[in-house]
């Protein structure tokens, strides 16, 4: 299994190209299983995850073309099976996203339920909740979710609490249904709006995407169009904090500022300074770095998504700062991982409480999720020496050319085989 090796204490400078967003990107090739006709799509990032869901289309009746690194042209004349097997649903919960697409487009869908994981329980019951609104008969057998419905009926839906996937798998669904379907308390991540945009360029009804409620009038059927997947604010924010760690300054390109305001809003209190563009990003160097409280929530708060990666600032700002995770049970494995290395976390239900500025020493560290793993590889390069993070497979699955994009912005970091 690959591992990175990370030299610390080069502080980043330069420019790096921000990729297309893996939970955008996951849910436009899923939207694909809606029509007949080719559904293209550009900005796609290069990572494991966007190929994991590639192969499950394939085996759909998909066929998924790579035009170019970023390119991919989709096509699904018909489903040839509406299964989605356990073996490739444990591996990427985002398979998970088949279901309303299979649903509206054959009436039947056979999707693995997906388990716990490393972060969280994650149950699906919602996505399931608001299916059975929309008419859809739903057993749970042999740890499959069998899902029927001759034709899906518009309903009024409300989320009792918001979920991102829950709320494009309703909408994906709610576009071939009879009627009219209102989800209220739905997710207003950019993500969630990316994805109405693309349904919308297949010929799609749907209104009010970014907001809370949504609103989607049923059509016979979609068809075939062209799209762009916006820039990955997640990606984006890593890259932020990367240059804030090191006392860097680095220019993010090709980046949706508006999507990061809740980040720009942390960085700016704890002290960096920040030029925005309209599409580019600059961070200047910002010592010293300031303790600041943070509180995960759903969008437009902050994303649970970069809570790892803030939590490795913290440990180089000086005073306490109180992390609260409310989005994921389980999220805190990088907590005793950046222990090792000498951070002063403690942890006290879903709050981390750190203590800094600590020196950081590098370690053989591991993680098993995605974004604990980038946060592990930021601490390597705040860290003394010699840092060698475990199990890249985690990164590879929602970072495009993770070495080569810190390597050109000066980091000292190889990826070692085997
Ligand atoms: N939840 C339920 N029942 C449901 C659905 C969700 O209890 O039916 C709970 C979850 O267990 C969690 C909370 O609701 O505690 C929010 O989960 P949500 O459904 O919003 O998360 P998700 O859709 O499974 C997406 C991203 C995640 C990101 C979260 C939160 C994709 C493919 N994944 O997951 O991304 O953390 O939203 O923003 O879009 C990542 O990229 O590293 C990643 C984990």
């Amino acid at each position: 299994m690959d591992r990175l090796r990370v030299t610390g204490g080069v502080a980043l400078s330069g420019s790096v190209r921000v990729s297309g967003a893996k939970n955008a990107a996951l849910p436009a090739m899923a939207a694909a299983l809606l029509t007949d006709e080719e559904v293209r799509l550009d900005n796609v990032p290069d990572v494991v995850d966007v190929r994991t869901l590639a192969r499950l289309l394939g085996d759909l009746g998909t066929s998924c073309e790579r035009l170019g690194r970023h390119r991919w042209a989709l096509r699904t004349p018909e489903v040839t099976t509406p299964e989605a097997p356990w073996d490739l649903v444990r591996r990427m919960r985002a398979s998970v996203l088949v279901l309303g697409p299979l649903l509206a487009r054959t009436g039947r869908a056979r999707v693995s339920l997906p388990g716990g994981c490393a972060i969280g329980e994650r149950p699906i019951d919602r996505h399931l909740e608001g299916l059975r609104r929309l008419g859809a008969e739903i057993r749970l057998e042999h740890g499959y979710v069998e899902a029927r419905a001759e034709r899906l009926r518009g309903a009024e839906i409300t989320f009792e609490d918001v979920t991102v996937t829950g709320t494009e798998n309703l909408m994906m669904a709610a576009t071939l249904a009879e009627g009219e379907t209102v989800l209220r308390n739905a997710a207003r991540e950019p993500e969630v709006v990316d994805l109405a945009d693309l349904l919308r360029a297949m010929g799609a009804g749907i209104e009010g995407a970014g907001t809370r409620t949504i609103t989607i009038r049923g059509v016979p059927r979609l068809h075939g169009t062209e799209h762009r997947v916006i820039p990955d604010r997640i990606e984006a924010g890593t890259w932020l904090i990367a240059a804030a760690i090191t006392g860097g300054k680095v220019t993010l390109e090709a980046v949706e500022p508006a999507h990061l305001e809740a980040v720009f809003d942390k960085l700016g209190k704890v002290g960096l300074s920040l030029e925005v563009g309209r599409d580019w990003i600059r961070i200047g160097n910002g010592r010293p770095l300031r303790s600041h409280d943070l509180v995960t929530e759903p969008y437009p708060g902050f994303p649970t998504d970069l809570q790892a990666q803030y939590m490795v600032l913290m440990t180089q700002a000086g005073g306490t700062s109180r992390i609260t995770e409310t989005i994921f049970e389980r999220r805190f494995m990088h907590v005793p991982e950046l222990r090792r290395m000498g951070a002063s976390i403690e942890l006290s239900g879903n709050t981390a409480i750190v203590e800094g500025p600590t020196p950081l020493t590098g370690a053989e560290v591991t993680a098993s999720d995605l974004r604990a793993s980038a946060s592990l590889v930021l601490a390597g390069l705040a860290a003394r020496g010699e840092t060698i993070v475990h199990r890249v497979y985690h990164l590879d699955r929602g970072y495009e050319a993770i070495e080569e994009k810190l390597g050109a912005l000066g980091a000292r970091i190889e990826r070692l085989s085997g």
